[in-house]
């Protein structure tokens, strides 16, 4: 199976900025420990603070299924979200914390309705439930 790990904005600073929030492992070694977990799978990793760059990703993209954190683009990207009403590869939209325990502007979603499906508040394992969710 191929799988493509897509990151937004700011996930680049993970284990950087508010560990209490997002833990203090590096998006690199987070994306390690999903590559060791999907060995037999092929994996590819891609972050971007740019919207366009992940619209682009997002079109070109020829794999089973997107396991996207779109990070804060989450809330109000019509973009992100044209994108993937654009293609038929399915998208799991996935976050490290639980958003609905944070502010209130977390709580919405305008990707979550074009999505396969969302999983949430795992923290970096949110991002390897929704890879073997592609697999059910
Ligand atoms: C996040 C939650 C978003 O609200 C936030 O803007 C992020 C990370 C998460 O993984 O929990 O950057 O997507």
């Amino acid at each position: 199976m191929k799988l493509l790990f897509l990151n937004g904005v700011n996930l680049g600073l993970t284990g950087m900025r508010e560990k209490g929030v997002y833990g203090s492992q590096t998006l690199e070694e987070i994306n390690a420990e999903i590559r060791s977990h999907f060995k037999d799978d092929e994996c590819e990793f891609f972050q971007s603070d740019i919207e366009g760059e992940i619209c682009k990703k997002i079109h070109e993209a020829v794999c089973d299924g997107i396991i996207l954190n779109a990070g804060a683009y989450t809330h109000y990207s019509i973009a992100i979200r044209d994108a993937i009403s654009s293609v038929t590869t399915p998208v799991v939209e996935v976050h490290m914390s639980n958003v609905h325990s944070r502010e209130d502007f977390r709580h919405v979603s305008v990707l979550s309705s074009v999505c396969k499906g969302v999983i949430l508040g795992f923290g970096k394992n949110s991002y390897i439930l929704a890879g073997e969710s592609f697999k059910l």
